[in-house]
């Protein structure tokens, strides 16, 4: 966590936001996305996918996007990897931070990655063996997403056993980090409450845990305040609420980060992020994605009257 904060927030807007749409964003409009939000104070930005072109338009020029974040002071840049050979550019990218995905749901994995969930645990291990082998690889964070944690629009329940057991896994093989993921917009607050419990017990107090919520059913901010109860403290979200998986029948945005910032703020727990200053970064997403509703309310009502969040006080 960097100082001064309580809550660490990651942009996903450039990654989970727009893989899934077939405008091509472009370049220099991504980059400006990612300086002004930098600028605004959000910690971590998730600024691209190393996946092939087939799977997703959107990350041809993602070294271009990379070199341009990682020019910016005291920005965490991270990305998602499906499999060795996105690692393996991912490390030669210089990123600080690699967010590998698997599902917790078996069908959801052959989706997404066209693999077995086993043949993706045997991947994740030769990753964290890339890791290992040398000295600036090893500086790299390497994150283990498990998407379809909180339920799967192939499979419907998923088994909160399996999330953990798969998680213990994970980490045995290396992983710095563990995200759960609802990334079909199922889960309720309950469910979420009782899946973070689950994994401290099994896990551990040391284990980071983040979350990553959409709110394809209205509960993403629900979701966010229960497993803030359980101690989270670390969450990803979209400006706008940009998102969804491709490969996930039905799956629609990711919580709105504008929104995610105000819920926090306005409960005194500090980002670093300037709310006003979040919100402008709004427009170089209308004018890089025209066509794509923007969600968002605290962009469309206002801060409230008096509002005094924590970079004020
Ligand atoms: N980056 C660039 N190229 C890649 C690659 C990567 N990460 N992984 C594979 N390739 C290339 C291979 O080199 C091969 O190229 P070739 O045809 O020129 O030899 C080609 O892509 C097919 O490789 P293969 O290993 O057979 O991949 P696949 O077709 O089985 O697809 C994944 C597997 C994992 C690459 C693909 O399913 C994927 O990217 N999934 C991620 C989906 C996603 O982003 N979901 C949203 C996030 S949750
Ligand atoms: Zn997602």
């Amino acid at each position: 966590m960097k100082p001064g904060i309580d809550v660490e927030v990651c942009e996903v807007g450039l990654r989970d936001g727009i893989q899934g749409i077939d405008t091509f964003f472009p370049t220099a409009g991504k980059q400006a996305w990612v300086a002004a939000e930098a600028a605004a104070g959000v910690p971590e930005i998730e600024v691209c996918s190393f996946v092939p072109p087939s799977v997703s338009v959107q990350f041809t020029d993602c070294l271009d996007v990379v070199a341009d974040a990682l020019a910016i002071d005291g920005l965490t840049v991270s990305a998602l990897v499906p499999n060795l050979k996105g690692a393996e550019r991912g490390f030669e990218s210089g990123v600080h931070k690699l967010n590998f995905v698997l599902s917790v749901s078996e069908s959801h994995n052959q989706a997404n990655v066209r693999c077995s969930r086993e043949e993706s645990l045997e991947r994740f291990r030769q990753i964290a063996e890339l890791r290992d082998a040398n000295a600036d690889n090893r500086k790299v964070v390497l994150g283990a997403g498990l998407a379809t944690a909180l339920g799967c629009t192939i499979e419907g329940r998923v088994d909160p056993g399996e999330a953990v057991r798969t998680a213990e896994r994970l980490l045995e093989l290396g992983a710095d980090e563990i995200s759960v993921s609802d990334t079909v917009g199922y889960a309720n607050p309950a469910q979420v409450r009782e899946m973070f419990q689950l994994m401290r017990r099994h896990l551990g107090d040391e284990v980071v845990l983040a979350g990553h919520f959409h709110d394809t059913r209205g509960l993403g901010l629900a979701n966010v305040h229960a497993a803030l109860e359980e101690g989270v403290r670390q969450f990803d979200a979209s400006l706008a609420g940009l998102g969804g998986c491709p490969f996930a029948p039905g799956a629609s945005g990711n919580i709105v980060m504008d929104d995610l910032v105000f819920m926090l703020e306005a409960m005194g727990l500090k980002t670093g992020v300037d709310i006003d200053a979040l919100v402008a970064v709004r427009e170089i997403v209308a004018a890089g994605l025209p066509d794509e509703p923007l969600l968002g309310a605290i962009a469309k009502a206002g801060l409230p009257k008096g509002f005094n969040s924590g970079l004020a006080a």
